[in-house]
């Protein structure tokens, strides 16, 4: 029997229920922020995320699914959304005026990754970016809507990290602090922060090896370097959230898997998902548009993993918020057309109805209504159709009444 391909899954049932939900909170909440949808290709070029998410990073060493097509051409699964959202805006000139442009996206990424609770290799990322402010309040708005976001889908326990990784002119301060803090101690760190503290030192933070964390006590502080126009962006941030009532804690080992990010980034943890893992990320990126060719616009965002946070409502709240249709069960010849006509009138007038379309014994029908998690049942028979009503059985209860044909429609949209 064939399987699904390792780290894809098929979505159905209450997970699928959750990520609808999920869905709608977002479209509902974001398009109350004045945010607007992207949608862009799965397939994008190697160079879009070479040239943003960056040589340096995982993502782009170890985890793409990239291979050439059959025009020769060298494209990626995307592994992220961000330098395709960039992408696109450029393409389509979609930043050359000065107003603010916000945007936000649901969507499948693909990353060769090592697979464990809550990560999988075909996974959903929900992320919203804003381009054109450079303003710590535009993250302080970014900031809100996801808490909005997070706050009406019902979660608690959530913790703000966030840092400031400066930007280029401010890093060489640091750097040179944190290769003369690595060089007195580099027996300790692992092979791969050898590597790192050439081609990026900030990656050397971000190692998931214990010995390599450990071996970091007391480290050099990014935002002990930063150049003044950072440290006040920084402090103002850190203001905003405070007066706004956004929990957060600053982590100076913060610095995220992706290389595009300047001053602001930022994680959400849940104690509810274990295994350290982030809920979702984000930061700002001011030079990206301009890396991958388009005008020099600041922006700010942030994506947040679907499948993990389906996977966390499912553990605190369990089943998804959904209604069931109602069931219609019709029996004999005569009640079977009548059936269809009353169906056909409840759902033009906007009704959940399932049909019982099999014919024959009632008793199967109902306990297929069982199994189904049906709430109401209509039954049609010669003598209801006689007395121009419908029988109504409330399987919760058991009870059973009698409702006049006119208002089935009425009294199921009452419910
Ligand atoms: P990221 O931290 O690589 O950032 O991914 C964001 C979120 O996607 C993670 O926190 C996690 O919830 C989810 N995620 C990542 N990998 C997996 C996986 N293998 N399985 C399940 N979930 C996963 C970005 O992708 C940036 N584009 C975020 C951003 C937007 N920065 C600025 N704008």
């Amino acid at each position: 029997m064939a399987q699904s391909v390792k780290g894809m899954r098929d979505l159905f049932g209450t997970e699928l229920r959750w990520f609808q939900h999920i869905e709608e909170t977002a479209r509902r909440v974001f398009g109350r922020h004045g945010y607007g949808e992207i949608r862009t290709p799965i397939l994008e070029e190697l160079d879009v995320f070479k040239r943003s998410v960056g040589e340096s990073s995982d993502i782009v060493n170890k985890e793409m699914y990239e291979f050439t097509d059959k025009g020769g051409r060298q494209v990626v699964m995307r592994p992220e959304n961000t330098a395709g959202v960039v992408r696109a805006a450029i393409q389509h000139k979609l930043l050359n005026s000065s107003d603010p442009v916000l945007f936000y996206y649901i969507g499948q990424q693909f990353r060769y990754e090592r697979m464990q609770t809550g990560r999988y290799r075909q996974f959903w990322q929900i992320g919203a970016e804003s381009f054109g402010v450079a303003t710590p309040e535009s993250e302080a708005e970014s900031l809100l809507m996801l808490h909005s976001f997070l706050t009406e889908l019902g979660l608690k326990n959530l913790t703000f990290s966030i840092n400031s990784v400066g930007t280029p002119e401010s890093r060489p301060a640091f750097h040179a602090a944190f290769r003369a803090f690595f060089a007195a101690r580099e027996a300790q760190f692992c092979e791969d922060c050898h590597r790192r503290i050439e081609t990026n030192p900030l990656r050397v933070l971000d190692c998931k090896n214990e010995k390599c964390q450990a071996a970091l006590e007391g480290h050099p502080v990014i935002t002990d370097h930063l150049d003044e126009a950072s440290a006040k962006h920084h402090a103002r941030l850190k203001v905003l959230l405070t007066e706004l009532g956004i929990p957060f804690e600053e982590n100076p080992r913060l610095v995220r898997g992706l290389d595009y990010y300047t001053r602001t980034a930022f994680e959400v943890l849940s104690s509810d998902l274990g295994a350290q893992s982030a809920l979702l990320g984000g930061g700002r990126y001011d030079l990206l548009v301009k890396h991958l060719g388009g005008p020099d616009v600041p922006a700010f965002g942030w994506a947040i993993g679907l499948d993990r946070l389906a996977m966390v409502l499912q553990q605190v709240r369990g089943e998804a918020p959904h209604s069931t249709p109602a069931l219609l069960i019709p029996l004999g010849d005569r009640a079977t057309l009548e059936a269809l006509k009353l169906a056909r009138n409840l759902w033009d007038a906007g009704v959940a109805l399932q049909l019982e379309t099999r014919g024959g014994a009632l008793k199967k029908a109902m306990a297929s209504a069982n199994r189904l998690g049906i709430r109401t049942v209509l039954i049609l028979g010669d003598g209801e159709l006689e007395g121009g009503t419908v029988t109504v059985k409330h399987m919760a209860t058991g009870e059973q009444e009698s409702w006049p044909l006119g208002e089935v429609a009425s009294r199921l949209a009452s419910r």
